[in-house]
């Protein structure tokens, strides 16, 4: 039977559709257009998220990594293997237990700029070890809401069937912190059978992938975030008041974040808000210290809580025990999928100290 021959209305329903199909062709191949069309046109409004990645990778040099970086990897024998268009590469061919050379360390902290997320296979490095190859990028922030451990720079990211998984949001970290860390380096201690694999989303890309009426709404507005959920102890009992209030005498409790931030070493726009620390009815114009109106900054927060996760932005990394990842808080956001209950997942962090976050639009 040919594909004309249907019987009924799905007959009739297909002939239809066919001369439709011809008619709609012809037509709009009578009105080709002879030059290219603009980029934005190609994008409608309801597929901005193709824009932004699009956008991303031209501010790239249409390339996933620069000439130059690619003559440091190849000079030092380290194979790129790119998970996305614009972020997210794993260095192959490194091995981090060795005193890395100035090349080393230049070559990685240049990738972590240009793919804003980079990772490690088969490191297993001992917690001494990790400590110290965050030391190479950086002063490193203690955390004082984890499991103490043996070393006041590690904090365990651990989950069973009694702690269920809890970094299942798009944020990226510490943003309570007057100067949040610049970068995170984890380590899979345990893998859970299945699961638990981490997302990457690149914030430059959900930046430029924002309806411009946004991005002019975001120009200069910022919000006030803080730790209000480990006081509350997420599933484990809120602190004792008084604790609660001397942990606040000592750690500011509330700093303001602007949630357009400018990149100080690439000097790009990411998208910065952490969902859980940012309260969400503070939003401010930072000009003129006005509040936004408490439904539009929270219409604004749910909005761009959104944002991170469209697929485009994303790449996905599946752990093995010994994987590393090392992620730029300044120009990504993560989410650890929380698939993989009841079973063990456990990993190892230490944090790269950063600097307050600022925006300055002059760097459109
Ligand atoms: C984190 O949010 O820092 C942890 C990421 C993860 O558990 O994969």
């Amino acid at each position: 039977m040919s594909h004309l021959e249907t019987t009924g209305d799905q007959g009739r329903y297909n002939e239809v559709a066919i001369k439709y199909a011809g008619k709609i062709h012809r037509s709009r191949s009578g009105s080709k257009l002879t030059s290219q069309p603009a980029v934005d046109d190609l994008f409608p409004s309801f597929n901005r998220a193709g824009l932004g990645i699009y956008r991303e990778y031209e501010q790239m040099g249409n390339q996933p990594v620069t000439d130059a970086l690619q003559a440091q990897a190849d000079l030092q024998g380290v194979t790129f293997e790119h998970l996305g268009l614009s972020i997210g590469t794993v260095l192959h061919d490194v091995d981090l237990k060795q005193t890395l050379s100035s090349a080393t360390i230049k070559l990685i902290r240049e990738t972590l700029l240009e793919r804003k997320v980079i990772f490690f296979r088969n490191q297993s490095l001992a917690e001494d070890e990790q400590v110290k190859f965050g030391r190479c990028f950086g002063e490193l922030d203690a955390f004082p809401f984890g499991k103490s451990g043996d070393n006041p720079y590690i904090l365990e990211i651990s989950h069973d069937e009694k702690h269920p998984g809890t970094e299942n949001g798009w944020h990226t970290d510490v943003t309570w912190m007057e100067k949040p860390s610049l970068g995170s380096i984890a380590q899979c201690v345990v893998v859970p059978p299945f699961g638990g694999d981490t997302f990457f989303a690149d914030s430059y890309a959900a930046y430029l992938g924002l309806p411009a009426k946004m991005q002019q709404r975001l120009q200069h507005i910022s919000g006030i975030n803080d730790y209000r959920v480990f006081l509350l102890g997420r599933g484990e009992g809120a602190l004792p008041e008084n604790l609660a209030e001397e942990i606040k005498k000592e750690i500011p409790f509330g700093v303001s974040h602007p949630i357009l931030r400018t990149h100080p070493e690439t000097g790009k726009t990411a998208l910065y808000l952490n969902g859980a620390f940012l309260r969400h009815e503070s939003l401010y114009d930072n000009r003129t210290g006005d509040a936004l109106d408490v439904e539009e900054a929270k219409e604004i927060v749910s909005f761009l809580q959104q944002q991170h996760g469209r697929p485009e932005y994303v790449c996905q990394f599946k752990w093995q025990a010994g994987s590393i990842a090392f992620w730029d808080n300044r120009a990504a956001q993560h989410y650890a999928a929380s698939d993989y209950y009841p079973h063990e997942r456990v990993l190892r962090r230490v944090t790269v100290s950063g600097d307050s976050p600022y925006y300055n639009p002059v760097n459109q």
